[in-house]
Order: C-alpha cells, then structure tokens, then sequence
C-alpha cells in the first residue's frame, strides 16, 4: 500500500500532466489555424504522450493500492506571439515538470519507497529527451530567423513526427 503522502504527491503529478496535455493540445490548435500543419502536428503528438504520462502515473496509483484524485485542471494560453515564442514557453514548462518530477524523487527517497523512485526513473529519463527536443527546435527557429522559406522547411520537417504509444510496464 502507497504511503498517502506519495499518493497525494502523485495525484498532484497526474494533473500536472494533464494540464501538460491541455498545452500542448492548446498549441496545436493554434498552429493549426496559422498554417503551420507539422507544427500542430508535433503538438498534437506532444498531447498524446502527455496523456500517457498522465496514464502510467494513474495506472501505477491503482496497482499500489491507492485512490486516484481528478483535480481541476486548469486553462492553458490559447496564443502565441510566434513559432518560437510557443516553443521557449515548452521548454520553460518542460523544466517546470523536471523540478516536480526530481521533487517527487527526494519524497520516494523521503520515504524509501523503492517502486515509486524505480517508476521515477522512466519519467527522469523522459525529461531529458523532452527538454533537448524542445532546445533543438529552439535552435533552428533562431536560425531561421524571419526567414518564411526556413520555417517551411521545419514545418514540413516537424510533421514527419509520430505518435507511438508507451507500452504499458515500459
Ligand atoms: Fe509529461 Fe512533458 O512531461
């Protein structure tokens, strides 16, 4: 049985992720309507893995005996100044979600609950990929500057991008 200050800590984690998916989701759809299809696309693949990170936290709640709380998840921004504006705010969201996860790290430690701190390492793991994604993107949209020949190129770049669904014990 999960300790209640974990499952509290996780239930916090599990809206922070769906309010992740929301901005993400929130992003597409802007991108959406300025033209920019790969863009919406990336975002809209950026949503789904956000969900299934919002999932594996739930899933794991229940198997270890706790109760899974649905806060209110609150509203995302719905514009963005540019391209690059909406990516540095991924980024700037993506390192916030990096200091909650390290944050519940130090309360599995706290507690020396070793399945939490085992789950933890896959989402750690996940951090690093999403904030050197988002810093790549980041580079090449200063690169390409005002240059709508450039952006073009990444926005047909960047709708390559799939959606693979995490495999659940993964
Ligand atoms: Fe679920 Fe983008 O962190």
């Amino acid at each position: 049985m999960i300790d209640r200050e974990m499952e509290e800590a996780i239930n916090r984690q599990i809206n922070e992720e769906m309010y992740s998916a929301y901005l993400y989701m929130s992003m597409s759809a802007h991108f959406e309507n300025a033209g920019l299809k790969g863009f919406a696309n990336w975002m809209f693949v950026q949503y789904q893995e956000e969900m299934d990170h919002a999932m594996k936290f739930y899933r794991y709640l229940q198997e270890r005996g706790g109760k899974v709380r649905l806060y209110e998840i609150n509203e995302p921004p719905h514009e963005w100044e540019s391209p690059l504006d909406a990516m540095e705010q991924t980024l700037k969201h993506e390192q916030h979600i990096t200091k909650c996860i390290n944050d519940l790290v130090d309360l599995a430690e706290k507690l020396k609950d070793r399945p939490t701190f085992n789950l933890l390492q896959w989402y750690i793991d996940e951090q690093v990929e999403e904030e050197a994604n988002d810093e790549e993107i980041i580079n090449q949209l200063k690169l390409i500057g005002d240059n709508g020949q450039g952006l073009l190129m990444l926005d047909r770049e960047l709708a390559q991008r799939t959606y693979t669904p995490i495999q659940q014990g993964e």
